[in-house]
């Protein structure tokens, strides 16, 4: 599975320290198991059942947030250099993880996404959250998943928080239209 998993998400390596890499890894392919997911359901998942027969899957969401995130932070270094200070291992651990909660949050019923009973009662932010913290995620990382969507909404973020937020909706909006 972890094979699969980073030949779907190569983005996984760019995360330098490898405990982290591993942890972030591990989370991913824990919620796989955890919702009863397969590497092929995940191509099939959309990435929000918020627009309707979206063909964007939750895997080409996550890289393209995680991407996303990455140039932002990239761009902001280089023109604000030392006057901004962006730790690159939690934003890509936390814009991989930011949808995880989504394997919590989605059930499939004969073959359509639907809302799961957890996710009628706790929206991904939440249960991605938890979840990332039960296999110890820093709390930088779990700070990200909890503030990434309207339950971050006027809460202090960290600027990585900011970023993934951000990038999250670009990606959202920009497919509504
Ligand atoms: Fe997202």
């Amino acid at each position: 599975m972890k094979k699969e998993l980073l030949s779907l998400m190569p983005e996984f390596r760019l995360i330098e320290d490898p405990e982290l890499q591993e942890k972030t890894i591990t989370v991913w392919i824990g919620a796989i198991k955890k919702g009863g997911w397969t590497i092929d359901a995940l191509h099939q998942m959309p990435f929000t059942l918020l627009i309707e027969g979206t063909s964007v899957n939750i895997i080409e969401h996550t890289r393209a947030v995680t991407l996303c995130s990455v140039e932002i932070a990239e761009v902001m270094v280089e023109e604000y250099k030392e006057r901004i200070s962006i730790n690159r291992d939690y934003l890509l651990a936390g814009a991989l993880l930011h949808d995880v909660g989504k394997l919590f949050e989605y059930k499939r019923d004969k073959g359509k996404f639907v809302k799961s009973e957890e996710g009628k009662l706790l929206r991904h932010p939440i249960s991605g959250a938890v979840f990332a913290s039960q296999h110890e995620l820093p709390k930088e990382v779990i700070h990200i998943i909890a503030a990434h969507s309207k339950e971050g909404d006027g809460a202090r973020k960290t600027v990585e928080a900011i970023i993934v937020n951000h990038a999250d909706f670009v990606n959202f909006e920009a497919l509504t239209i």
